[in-house]
């Protein structure tokens, strides 16, 4: 199905890349729900256009307004800045809005175009061909879309708590307790140091080690954890906000991950999120997790992806009023995504 196109702000640049793929237009106001959705926004250096705070607002207070829908994202910027926070906030809000967003559903265009460079010498195209070429792929895949279904997902809890104290942990085995008569789930935890963070090799030198399953570090990565998420059709991770961010065991994982999408796609796979903060601050992290994830690795989003916690204390979390309703709402999001 042809998708629609939602401009969020106008540039020429934009309105280049955007002319061949031919699409109908469609107001931002008017009804998403069920829609394949190219939403184009135009950044400038005081960030995104209005109408993109307004459809995020919309979003973010209509919990049905994209159900059903799929989305990716086309965001062009004058200068280097602001881009990528506006495609995560957008990710956030379309899929707690009820929207699927495939594996990497973002052409991201630098007022430069700089981060088009690598791409382009492997294509032999200059950067702005690429990044309109780029902008053609997407639709075609936005137009391709459709969520993989399994008869008994494979769902991996990735985590890097400890199991006595940690909200983020007990939420995830609720979950898991809703969810395991119709998958199979499996715990993973990144304790210790298990993973150490990227050395940032050459890409060459990445892929030479990838193409042994491994990396330059070796270790429990691949000899445990690739395999583990090779083998799973549902990312569950469980994160504590820890200075407004990922922990570091899960980022150290996620940056390592190169030597594993080097080789294969996440494509077929979803990803997920619980998020508990001691304070405020969840929306920051989830963001940072589906930038990862989805945006980067390539995972598919699936709708209602986030479930976002407040509780500091150890067991808050599950004495939180009315956390067993999205508990609940929360595995019944995970199972209607990935069960046949
Ligand atoms: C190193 C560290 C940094 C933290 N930073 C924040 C923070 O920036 N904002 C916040 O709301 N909570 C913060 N917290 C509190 C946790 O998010 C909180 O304890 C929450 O319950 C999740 O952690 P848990 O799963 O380990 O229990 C921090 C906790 C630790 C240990």
């Amino acid at each position: 199905m042809e998708p629609l196109l939602c401009r969020l702000g106008a540039s020429p640049r934009l309105e280049r890349a955007l002319a061949p793929l031919e699409l109908d237009a469609v107001d931002p106001a008017a009804p998403l729900a069920g829609r394949r959705v190219l939403f184009a926004v135009a950044v400038d250096g005081g960030g995104a256009d209005p109408a993109f705070f307004a459809l995020l607002r919309r979003l973010r207070t209509d919990p049905a307004a994209l159900a059903g829908a799929t989305v990716a994202m086309v965001v062009d910027g004058d200068g280097e800045l602001y881009t990528k926070s506006a495609a995560q906030a957008l990710a956030l809000a379309a899929t707690q809005a009820g929207a699927w967003l495939p594996g990497m559903p973002l052409v991201e265009a630098t007022g430069s175009l700089y981060n088009h460079h690598i791409q382009a010498a492997n294509w032999g195209m200059t950067w702005e061909e690429t990044y309109f070429r780029r902008v053609q792929l997407l639709a075609e895949r936005l137009s391709a879309f459709t969520p993989p279904k399994f008869q008994r997902p494979k769902v991996l809890l990735l985590h890097a708590s400890n199991p006595g104290r940690s909200n983020t942990l007990a939420l995830g085995r609720a979950v898991a307790a809703r969810i395991q008569d119709r998958c199979d789930v499996a715990e993973l935890a990144l304790l210790n140091g298990t993973v150490h963070d990227c050395r940032g090799c050459g890409y060459r030198q990445c892929l030479h080690f990838a193409q042994n399953a491994t990396c330059f570090y070796g270790g429990a990565l691949s000899e445990t954890v690739f395999p583990a998420i090779r083998e799973s059709d549902v990312l569950l991770f469980l994160c504590p906000n820890y200075n407004d961010a990922l922990g570091a065991n899960l980022m150290a994982l996620i940056n390592r991950l190169t030597g594993l999408v080097v080789r294969e796609s996440l494509g077929e796979k979803y990803v997920m999120g619980v998020v508990a903060s001691g304070y405020s601050g969840g929306d920051v992290v989830a963001r940072q997790l589906l930038g990862a994830m989805c945006l980067n690795r390539g995972a598919i989003t699936p709708p209602r992806a986030l479930l976002l916690e407040t509780a500091h204390d150890p067991g808050d979390a599950l004495r939180a009023p009315q956390v067993q309703t999205r508990l609940d709402a929360f595995a019944r999001a995970l199972t209607a995504a990935a069960c046949r």
